[in-house]
């Protein structure tokens, strides 16, 4: 018999904090909800969300990191060997090879602290508020070997104030990265 019934077998890949993935976690346990975490990976050992996630007995796996090869090939084992139909990276820090997204061969999605096409990479919120633009907000799309290219899936935006810091944009785009990771994923797992 299928263990979790109509949900689908996540993994999440995380370098610190976790606030996504805790959300993700608290959206998982809804009745309606299409998915069930099943195992953490993450780059660095002693990062934050690791200890969120195993005390709710989601399996987790910190992995020292060398370089990515090895990384990728100890989690790849791993998503492997639990049956895992989707891959969400929530914070994390590493740009994964297209060797390892061929060789999963299952679906990753990313969530972006920006308004995609616009201001891939690092440091979204300090470049957007350096070309006075009017909004920012947070992408969720699909990974490919280009890093933060893939297909949007979902985007939610939010209005830069004359008075916003780096640090006050943050904290509002990470509301919305709140809202809109669950959506999505559950969005696309509805459009599989
Ligand atoms: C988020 O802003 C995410 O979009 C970015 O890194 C941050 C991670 O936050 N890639 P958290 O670890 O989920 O709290």
């Amino acid at each position: 018999m299928e263990k979790y019934p109509g949900k689908r077998k996540i993994a999440v890949f995380i370098s610190g904090r976790g606030s996504n993935l805790k959300n993700l976690i608290k959206h998982s346990k809804k009745k309606n909800s299409l998915i069930k975490i099943i195992l953490v990976i993450s780059n660095n050992p002693n990062a934050e969300g690791l200890k969120y996630a195993s005390r709710s007995k989601i399996k987790i796996f910190g992995i020292k990191f060398k370089n990515i090869s090895s990384f990728e090939k100890n989690s790849l084992k791993l998503l492997k060997k639990y049956n895992i139909d989707l891959l969400c990276l929530a914070g994390f820090m590493k740009i994964l090879s297209g060797n390892f997204i061929k060789k999963f061969s299952k679906p990753i999605l990313n969530i972006h602290p920006s308004l995609l096409p616009k201001y891939k990479g690092l440091n979204t919120h300090e470049r957007a508020i350096k070309n006075k633009d009017k909004f920012a907000g947070a992408s969720i799309h699909k990974v490919t070997e280009k890093l933060d290219s893939g297909k949007v899936i979902l985007q939610k935006k939010v209005k830069i104030l004359k008075s916003d810091t780096v640090r006050s944009l943050e904290k509002k785009v990470l509301k919305i990265e709140h809202k809109i990771y669950p959506k999505a994923i559950d969005k696309f797992l509805s459009n599989l």
